[in-house]
């Protein structure tokens, strides 16, 4: 018998079909907990889940005894607990490799759009107000030539200093956990320690994932520490800044603006002070958010289900040791 799996996202019809080829599917929107008591049958019976969002940890898990794979389609899996998933032997599947260049392009337009003012004046102009040639209160800043400081340098780290060393001209500096002699090789980039990437970036852009050590990795200290000049791009996760300190940096005029695509709640409060300030681009987590990378992305967590099912992880699994 094909075996039972939740999925708590919508997919493509094809894909969809592909995974009923597999599998027994129930599906509904969500892991909320109204979802998880309405469903908790198909829970109990599950061995695969697949989706993304929600909240699956130990207390999640006493729902899902059969649970032997979940698959999320996202890169980032904060949302696991992953050691709870190692006790129970549940392997995690993720898609790390096919939103990189979306996500570094996400990163490379927050840079220009901060830097340019871009939807700041277009607004302007829809708003009536270019009746004559423009003076310095439309004029924004240089990205070209700028130091790129890059916090974290993983795969989209790098795509992110191909773009800024290859197209801008920019020099890289980035900070993570070692050195990533590719990023030196090919791009000229040079590590340094934290102080010195907040000391020195023209734009800080930030592509860590969250972990226990990554939370307010960026705080009031490490803001101060910035040039007013500075520009700040998150496209990680929104809780490794320090959201009241940033917006705090922000209204006194210690940062010169800000880019962000994550927040530490999402979707953001739309009384966020973040919004009332016009020096803040705020993008809806549209990160990997293009037709072709989500369908990517969901192809690949249809895929990693399918296989780790069948007890194949060696692609795509965060957690092969929860297989003993
Ligand atoms: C991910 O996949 O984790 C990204 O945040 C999506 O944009």
């Amino acid at each position: 018998m094909k075996p039972a799996i939740v999925l708590y996202k919508s997919l493509p019809d094809d894909l969809r079909q592909r995974l009923a080829a597999h599998c027994r599917i129930t599906e509904f929107a969500g892991l909320t907990p109204e979802n998880i008591r309405r469903h908790a049958d198909a829970l109990a019976e599950a061995e695969g889940i697949i989706g993304s969002g929600g909240k699956v940890d130990a207390d999640f898990l006493r729902h899902t005894p059969r649970l032997r794979v979940a698959s999320t389609v996202s890169v980032g899996y904060d949302n696991f607990d992953v050691s709870a998933l190692n006790q129970r032997g549940v392997v995690l599947m993720h898609t790390p490799t096919v939103l990189t260049e979306t996500v570094a392009d996400t990163m490379m337009a927050l840079v220009l759009t901060t830097a340019r003012r871009v939807t700041e004046v277009a607004e302007r102009v829809k708003a009536g107000e270019w009746t004559r040639s423009i003076g310095p209160d439309w004029f924004g800043i240089d990205v070209h030539h700028k130091k790129m400081g890059i916090l974290g340098m993983g795969r989209i780290g790098l795509a992110l200093a191909r773009r800024a060393h290859a197209g801008f001209g920019m020099p890289i500096l980035y900070h993570a956990r070692k050195p990533h002699p590719e990023a030196e090789s090919r791009f000229d980039a040079r590590y340094c320690d934290l102080d010195t990437l907040l000391r020195e970036s023209d734009f800080l852009c930030i592509s860590l994932p969250l972990t226990a050590d990554t939370h307010h990795l960026i705080g009031a200290e490490q803001l101060a520490k910035m040039p007013r000049s500075a520009v700040l791009i998150n496209a990680g996760r929104g809780p490794v800044v320090d959201e009241a300190a940033l917006i705090a940096a922000l209204q006194e005029g210690r940062l010169h603006a800000a880019g962000l695509d994550v927040f530490e709640q999402e979707p953001l409060d739309p009384q966020s002070p973040l919004l009332s300030l016009p020096n803040v681009v705020a993008l809806p987590h549209i990160g990997s958010a293009t037709h072709e990378t989500r369908y990517a992305m969901a192809r690949d967590a249809v895929d990693n289900l399918i296989a780790a099912l069948r007890g194949e992880v060696d692609k795509n699994c965060v957690n092969p040791q929860a297989l003993g």
